[in-house]
């Protein structure tokens, strides 16, 4: 249980691009402790999914890996950076995106000006904001006809959109995302997967953290179960969406 697993089921398309590894990291608050050594990889083009029950841990792993949340062990890396050593509002610039749980759009602001920030998140202007509105626009229609409109004002689902949209202006070769699904209607999280499906076929890496193990499933070849901040199995998503064990306590079959 304690040892740090290794996500193997994709080659890396490149020997030398943006793997993400992750060795015996944990995470305490205070005496808490809510990760407890934990390791993955995540190669470049590969999705991979971390599935647990609420208050297993994947909220502060994910804090960890974008240096929002001390790291009382363990090493972070990306395409030979390491990650450790860069400060939290420096990891974008590194590639990595990040969604996080519950959106946090602003919801004063309009659904561009929403955008715009994930753009100066990388001091990006003009041609490649223009480039990066037009490419988000494209993949949500439905944010390109409220551009105007405060993002307040948008449905449930047309956040979890614009907090993806936002974390794409920033071009991020890895995004993170943190339970996309959350609060969401079944139709809208078939949307997500969409979504999910479009930014694998685009070349993105991913490290989708979700409660709901059938959307993660389907949106990632490679997955960890974690329970109580360890990493308790890992495998294909396929061989884990047939294990009895997961079927009976994630899948509820
Ligand atoms: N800021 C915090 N201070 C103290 N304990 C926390 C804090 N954030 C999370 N925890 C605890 O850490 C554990 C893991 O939480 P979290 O990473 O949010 O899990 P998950 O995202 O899987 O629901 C839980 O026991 C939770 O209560
Ligand atoms: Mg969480």
């Amino acid at each position: 249980m304690n040892e740090p697993a290794a996500v193997t089921g994709e080659e890396p398309v490149s020997a030398t691009g943006d793997t993400l590894t992750v060795e015996d990291l944990s995470v305490h608050y205070g005496g808490v402790c809510a990760v407890r050594s934990i390791g993955f990889t995540v190669a470049p083009g590969q999705a991979v999914g971390i599935i647990g029950a609420n208050g297993a841990g994947k909220t502060s792993t994910l804090k960890a890996l974008m240096g929002l949340v001390p790291r009382s062990g363990g090493r972070i890396s990306f395409g030979g950076t390491d990650l450790t050593r860069v400060k939290a509002r420096d990891v974008v610039r590194h590639g990595i995106g990040y969604v996080p749980e519950g959106r946090h759009v602003f919801p004063g602001l309009t659904v561009e000006k929403n955008l715009l920030l994930g753009a100066y998140a990388r001091s990006w202007r003009g041609e490649q904001t223009r480039d990066g509105l037009a490419e988000v626009y494209a993949l949500f229609p439905v944010l390109a006809e409220m551009r105007g409109r405060l993002a307040g004002a948008l449905s449930g689902g047309q956040q979890q959109m614009l907090a993806v949209g936002r974390a794409l202006m920033a071009r991020p070769r890895l995004m993170l995302l943190d339970e996309p699904s959350m609060g969401l209607s079944p139709k809208l999280v078939e949307d997500i997967l969409g979504v999910l499906q479009r930014l694998r076929a685009d070349g993105l890496s991913l490290l989708l953290v979700e409660q709901n193990a059938k959307l993660t499933f389907e949106a990632t070849s490679d997955c960890l179960v974690m329970e109580n901040g360890e990493v308790a199995m890992t495998g294909t998503s396929a061989e884990l969406r047939d294990d009895v064990r997961v079927r009976r306590i994630y899948l509820g079959l």
